[in-house]
């Protein structure tokens, strides 16, 4: 039995793309979106699949908007929720009720620049090596266990923009293994630890060819 997947999104949708064409052992069952006009949406759309729009801004109440979006997501019961640029924090009580099968992508190297802007201020550090992550989703913001990570060099004449595309690059290779992974049940998350189920003697999961 495949793995069913639900994903959330807010915008362009790259990550959802790098999924969905990834052959995954997955049945995206649906994504849904806080934004109508995402293009994320769109391309789901055009791919046959399921979505959902729900906009957040006709619910001013965020608790209120997460129960029903809570409600949404599990009426597709997932084996797996997946963030790919669902850009609005998520309620403590949706996250207690998806937890241990609640993944997202971060574009740092947690648990360096939780948060927005992080091409920015790894710049403005002066950071060497930044990165992406993809990770559990726990109650505190962009602190869940690490699942895997990639690393990416930065270079002098580094801009924002010039950094970002290349993190997102990687972004792109590293979620559709973390949920390959997943859906093999392969990983096993103890502790505040994420390891790899047949190799236990590992600390840490890096991407293969990095
Ligand atoms: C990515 O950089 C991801 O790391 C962050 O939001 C961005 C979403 O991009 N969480 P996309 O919509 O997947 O193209």
């Amino acid at each position: 039995m495949s793995c069913r997947v639900v994903v959330l999104l807010s915008g362009r949708g790259s990550n959802f793309q790098a999924i969905a064409e990834a052959q995954l052992p997955i049945d995206i069952v649906a994504v849904v979106g806080n934004r109508p006009q995402a293009a994320g949406l769109a391309y789901a759309r055009e791919r046959g699949l399921t979505t959902v729009a729900l906009d957040h801004t006709e619910h001013p109440d965020r608790a209120a908007f997460d129960a029903l979006l809570a409600d949404e997501v599990a009426r597709h019961r997932p084996d797996l929720v997946v963030l790919a640029g669902y850009m609005r924090i998520l309620s403590p009580a949706f996250i207690a009720r998806f937890e241990g099968r609640l993944l997202n992508i971060h574009p740092s190297l947690l648990p360096a620049f939780p948060g927005l802007k992080t091409h920015e201020r790894a710049l403005a550090e002066g950071v060497k090596i930044h990165g992406c992550t993809v990770h559990f989703v726990t109650a505190e913001l962009d602190h869940g266990p690490i699942v895997i990570q990639a690393a990416v060099p930065v270079r002098a004449d580094d801009t924002a923009a010039a950094l970002a595309a290349r993190v997102l690059e990687q972004e792109h290779r590293i979620y559709p293994q973390a949920i390959r992974w997943f859906a093999e049940g392969r990983l096993l998350n103890r502790h505040g630890r994420v390891n790899l189920k047949d190799d236990p003697a590992s600390q840490s999961v890096f991407p293969h060819g990095a």
